[in-house]
């Protein structure tokens, strides 16, 4: 395999060709010391505040798409063969202040400005894809941008009203567009990128099957799909990676598809890439998934990464365990698939041998005898961990309950089913009783512990009430079907 020495991107409008990027090289770090792009600010340096914001753009099936995501947490290397479009690329028509940047001055948008440059790189995001935004977009475009001093109704109203400030047919990267796909996709050479020292290597494979060899040579290897938990390791914790492998840019790992009974998910499907699959296939969900983290960090994070950290907190596992979503485990050209919930097997340890990788994730598809909910309990609406997590999905048949798979996260060392409460559920008919006695039987179930996000009692209860909330809102004898909004 013909292995290249160096990274290949567009910044702004310059091609950029670097050798020797370490795998623990910050995006962030390389445009503002490096390149001295200060407009990039760095606050949090963990994805949460949103200063850092800017745009990559990325061939996807053919066609450039611009993502807002967090420089700080996004390696250098994993920007290979993408744009990158930081706040100094931002002009209007005329060259002088771009739409939302002049929507932002007009509206009072800023005060001590620190936040300004990535708020304007999120509402750009936005406003090039919904130059007319609800006010529900743009809530979910700033959900991960911190501002301490303005408030955000000023901010939210120079979104609303960037539209009328010009078009984004106008704009500079529309009219780039052409020029930039033509350059990415002469990028493009199918062939593994090695770069960086013996001790912090980065490794970008040509394709699916060299991540395979490559895990094998390498078992040890970090392996790298969005970094928003590896790069908290470097940026917070200041832990090597290297030798990493990086997964963000093999498409096949990207792809969804919808089969005649399920779905496969390959593992590098962010949870934006997820969106229209929540919304054509898993409604019930939109706004749980609409409560994992905040734009940006969906915009890098994988379903595959929130399963292989074997977190307990994470918040997809318990829901794909109730949907009995399975996973494929690959090493090498071996596959194997089993159950997803087999896959924790206690904290910090999985069925994962290090030189195997999750390649794909199996969701069943569902039918309208499942009723099917998700609920997350956290401190903060947006951009916050999970306290507790439940999936539930039960089975009605003639309004006798025939199935359940209620898997809770935040109540054991390992995203887990309730045995117990299940057991109390199946064989009886649908109603109040059966999930009284359920949640009772969670007390079995659970032990959980006490820490700084809640205490175990308040896990407890708030397990229990989950599940009488979801009877409320499934239960099709009540009067007005009750929804209760986070
Ligand atoms: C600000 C912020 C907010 C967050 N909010 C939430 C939240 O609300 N809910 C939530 O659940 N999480 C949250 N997270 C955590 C994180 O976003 C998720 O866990 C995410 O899904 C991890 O995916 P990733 O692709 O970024 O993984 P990475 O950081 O790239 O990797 C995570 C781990 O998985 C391994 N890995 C990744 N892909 C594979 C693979 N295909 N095969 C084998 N191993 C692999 C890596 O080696 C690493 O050990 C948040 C993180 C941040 C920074
Ligand atoms: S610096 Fe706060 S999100 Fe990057
Ligand atoms: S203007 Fe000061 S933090 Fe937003």
């Amino acid at each position: 395999m013909e292995v290249r020495d160096e990274i290949r991107f567009l910044l702004n409008g310059r091609d950029i060709g670097l050798k020797d990027v370490g795998a623990s090289q910050t995006l962030l770090d390389f445009l503002r010391i490096d390149r001295r792009l200060t407009g990039t600010k760095e606050g949090c340096a963990e994805g949460d505040c949103g200063a850092c914001t800017v745009l990559v753009g990325r061939l996807q099936d053919g066609a450039l798409r611009y993502e807002a995501v967090n420089a700080c947490i996004r390696f250098l290397a994993s920007v290979d063969g993408c744009h990158i479009v930081t706040v100094e690329h931002l002009r209007g028509k005329d060259g002088g202040l771009h739409p939302v940047q002049q929507a932002m001055v007009d509206f009072h948008g800023s005060q001590c400005g620190f936040c300004t440059p990535g708020i304007v790189m999120s509402l750009y995001a936005l406003w090039m894809e919904t130059p007319v935004p609800s006010e529900d977009q743009i809530e979910t475009a700033l959900q991960g941008n911190l501002c301490r001093c303005t408030g955000y109704e000023p901010i939210i109203r120079a979104a609303k009203a960037a539209g009328d400030y010009g078009t984004p047919g106008d704009d500079a990267l529309a009219g780039e567009r052409t020029d930039v796909t033509a350059k990415l996709k002469a990028l493009r050479d199918n062939r593994r990128v090695e770069t960086g020292p013996a001790d912090n290597r980065a490794i970008l494979p040509a394709n699916v099957d060299d991540f395979a060899q490559a895990l094998l040579e390498s078992p040890d290897a970090t392996i790298v799909a969005g970094a928003t938990d590896v790069g908290l390791w470097v940026t917070k914790f200041l832990r090597p990676i290297g030798p990493a492998i990086f997964l963000g840019h093999l498409e096949a790992l990207r792809s969804i598809e919808v089969r005649d009974t399920d779905i496969r998910v390959g593992a590098g499907v962010s949870y934006s890439e997820f969106d229209w699959l929540v919304a054509a296939h898993f409604p019930q969900l939109s706004e749980y998934w609409n409560r994992i983290a905040g734009w940006q960090v969906r915009n890098m994070g994988t379903i595959g990464g929130n399963i292989a950290n074997g977190s307990p907190i994470g918040d997809t596992p318990p829901v794909l365990i109730a949907l009995g979503a399975e996973v494929i485990l690959r090493e090498g050209l071996e596959r194997r698939k089993i159950l997803l919930e087999n896959f924790f097997i206690d904290y910090g340890e999985q069925d994962r041998k290090q030189s195997e990788f999750l390649e794909e994730i199996l969701i069943p598809k569902t039918d309208v005898s499942r009723r099917i909910a998700a609920y997350k309990i956290s401190k903060r609406r947006d951009e916050d961990i999970s306290s507790v997590a439940a999936g539930f999905c039960v089975t009605v048949d003639a309004s006798q309950i025939t199935g359940a798979r209620l898997a809770f996260g935040g109540m054991a060392a390992t995203p887990k089913r309730a045995a117990g409460a299940e057991a109390a559920l199946v064989g009886q008919p649908w109603g109040e009783a059966a999930f009284e006695s359920a949640a009772e039987a969670l007390a079995d179930d659970f032990a959980p512990l006490t820490d700084w996000r809640a205490s175990a009692d308040y896990r407890m209860r708030s397990a229990q009430n989950l599940l009488r909330r979801f009877f409320l809102e499934h239960d099709e004898a009540t009067v007005t079907p009750v929804r209760l909004s986070a």
